[in-house]
């Protein structure tokens, strides 16, 4: 095939068949097609969309880009969550342990957080000792012992999307569902799970915000993962407020422990135990009870045992930051908003997340809340407590809280977080 013809194609707005996405696909992957042609094609599929055919296409020819997994040898059913991402989205963290306390696998291979949406990967690494890198045959010995791992994905799995999510990333091609759908369902797939729920974010602090983009991203990967052979549901939950009461790493890994333990705030506490029972219900125990093995201490034992598995100390203090602002409310009254995406980009300037892939990240930096919206506040009450260990940062952490949340009579009326399913 001739790379510039099947640009062209795209670019009027026709379909590229089978055969012309496996040899694009394979030919990008072994560099015979160049970053420049690869991102004019990100480009066309941005502005002209794909058939359910050619992102089914172009989901396979990344999968076959690299090794697929298996889990086969485990005689255990496996089944993993991947959310969309989210600002204080810490939910991989207890939801793990807690599904796997119930004797199914859950293989979670994650990412290092990149802009606004932070990374599990990076919110363990804040606990002394723990390692992120592990080979697949010590993965397959803590699924087996454990039940539970969280670990960074090797390099074999899907390198044609590593390639183009790289190149997307700095294209502005990113928010296409097309795009979206295939790079992560081809991951997922290759991964070799048996069934998988999707956690996709809609609102302020999700990179798709309109509910019905979401819904739509959420139905073509269903669709994507049942063609495959992977029992796959997704739920629709909402991003428009922080999740729970702390964005940051440490402070986020602080927040799980306490919803292992039982407790933790009721948004977290409830989108941890709605994944659960469908994860669960895929991997055919849909009577289980998640609530009571969060309070009966089963998913911390399991949680222990899982960080201690990857060198982790699970007693161990975790990392604070040297500095702290407190934000207190200006005036008395009930909190009306808070915003998800500029507390995002608060917790990121202040040192949680990263500009660049290879930037470091600060274990303790980050966002306390200490009020939700429909709270009532008292002047002079502290609002947010802001953690970093370079003072420098708050300012422009502060510029972006400006606006980002509001004190007035009354809140709106929030839905459950948990606002629609599909399969
Ligand atoms: N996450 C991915 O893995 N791929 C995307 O395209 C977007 C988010």
């Amino acid at each position: 095939f001739d790379t510039v013809d099947l640009i062209r194609t795209k670019r009027s707005g026709e379909p590229l068949g089978t055969a012309e996405i496996d040899w694009l696909v394979d030919a990008y992957t072994r560099g015979y097609v160049e970053d420049p042609q690869m991102a004019a094609m990100a480009m066309a599929i941005f502005l002209n969309g794909m058939e359910r055919r050619e992102i089914k296409d172009l989901t396979l020819a990344m999968i076959a880009s690299g090794e697929r997994m298996s889990f086969g040898s485990l005689g255990k059913t496996t089944v993993d969550k991947h959310s969309t991402g989210g600002v204080g989205d810490k939910i991989t963290l207890p939801l793990a342990p807690l599904v796997a306390s119930f004797g199914v696998a859950v293989p979670q291979l994650s990412g290092r957080g990149l802009g606004h949406t932070g990374g599990t990967l990076d919110k363990l690494e804040s606990i002394p000792g723990w390692q992120a890198s592990i080979t697949n045959d010590r993965m397959l010995s803590i699924l087996s012992d454990v039940g539970a791992v969280i670990c960074a994905a090797g390099s074999g799995l899907a390198p044609a999307d590593k390639k183009l999510y790289a190149l997307r990333d700095i294209t502005g091609t990113v928010e296409c569902i097309p795009l979206i759908a295939s790079s992560i369902m081809s991951k997922k797939i290759a991964e070799g799970t048996g069934a998988l729920v999707l956690d996709v974010k809609f609102g302020s602090g999700a990179f798709m915000p309109s509910y019905e983009a979401s819904r739509e991203l959420a139905q073509t990967m269903v669709d994507l993962g049942n063609d495959a052979g992977v029992a796959t549901s997704a739920l629709l939950t909402d991003m428009e407020v922080p999740l729970g009461g702390t964005i940051g790493n440490a402070l986020e890994v602080r927040e799980s422990a306490e919803v292992l333990a039982g407790g933790g705030p009721s948004d977290v506490v409830d989108l941890t135990i709605a994944l659960a029972t469908e994860m669960l219900t895929l991997a055919g125990l849909p009577d289980a009870d998640p609530a009571a093995a969060l309070a009966d201490g089963r998913a911390m034992d399991t949680w222990r045992r899982m960080i201690s598995a990857q060198g982790g100390d699970p007693d161990a203090p975790l990392p604070a930051a040297r500095e702290q602002h407190v934000v207190r409310a200006p005036s008395s009254g009930v909190l009306a908003t808070q915003e998800a995406l500029p507390f995002g980009i608060a917790a990121w300037r202040l040192g949680a997340g990263r500009a660049r892939a290879q930037d470091p990240v600060q274990a303790g930096a980050g966002i306390e809340l200490h009020v939700k919206p429909g709270d009532t506040v008292a002047e002079g009450q502290p609002l947010w407590t802001l953690h970093t260990d370079e003072a420098a940062r708050f300012e422009r952490a502060l510029e972006s809280l400006e606006g980002a949340w509001s004190i007035g009579g009354s809140a709106e009326e929030r839905g459950p977080i948990v606002r629609d399913r599909i399969s």
